[in-house]
């Protein structure tokens, strides 16, 4: 299992600290959440902390982006070293603006990822999973940590994965909220690749606490 560190809930008065365990951990992505205040009622890091993050750690950088202009901001969290850009489903007017967001992400030569919240039917993405590199189930409404795990993102991951299986496709899929030890085994169990947890690793031993979910 692929675990993401959510660096929203990092203890942000040691970030060296915090990084140099996470990198001693089972971690192998950090995951980077980007909020803008609009398209999510919270507001957090830009650019210039990725490139911090892109120099402290040797993590791939997984960066979700819960703003209103994700065309815009992709060139600047992709020179800002994003390995994986995921934008919100929810945020892009059309699904030719998608095709050409997606497009644009991987002639920058960077992964590209599309989230949808609880409430966005997974049906939505039924044929854009032909060209993602990643699907970001959220298991909580986008905006903060610390929140209780949504059980109905289950049947999306089901879902998800018998498409990228029965299409053979190399799209990862990666969930996203209330993440801990128990729901992990749940959404492994409903075919995740990849589980964010934030909450859970920064609040307790951060080695401990990833090696329980990889
Ligand atoms: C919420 C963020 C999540 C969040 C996860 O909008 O996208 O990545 O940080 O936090 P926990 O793991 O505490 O639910
Ligand atoms: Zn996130």
């Amino acid at each position: 299992m692929i675990v993401a560190p959510s660096i929203l809930s990092m203890d942000f008065s040691d970030t060296k600290k915090a990084v140099e365990q996470l990198e001693e951990s089972c971690a192998q992505w950090m995951h980077f959440d980007v909020m803008d205040g609009h398209f999510v009622p919270n507001l957090t890091f830009g650019p210039d902390i990725l490139k911090a993050m892109k120099k402290s750690s040797t993590l791939l950088m997984d960066v979700h982006v819960m703003i209103s202009d994700p065309l815009k901001y992709a060139p600047v969290f992709i020179k800002a070293g994003a390995d994986i850009y995921t934008f919100h489903y929810e945020a892009v007017e059309s699904v030719e603006k998608i095709r050409e967001l997606i497009a644009e992400v991987h002639q920058m030569g960077c992964k590209a990822g599309i989230s949808i919240k609880p409430k966005t039917p997974v049906s939505v993405l039924e044929e854009l999973v032909n060209e993602l590199d990643l699907v970001l189930v959220m298991s909580v409404e986008p905006g903060f940590g610390g929140q209780k795990f949504d059980p109905t993102s289950l049947d999306k991951i089901r879902t998800l994965r018998n498409w990228i299986d029965e299409r053979h496709l190399d799209c990862l899929i990666e969930v996203d909220g209330g993440i801990n030890g128990e729901t992990a085994m749940l959404v492994k169990e409903a075919g995740v690749d990849a589980v964010v947890a934030g909450s859970y690793v920064f609040g307790g031993d951060i080695k401990e606490r990833c090696a329980s979910l990889c």
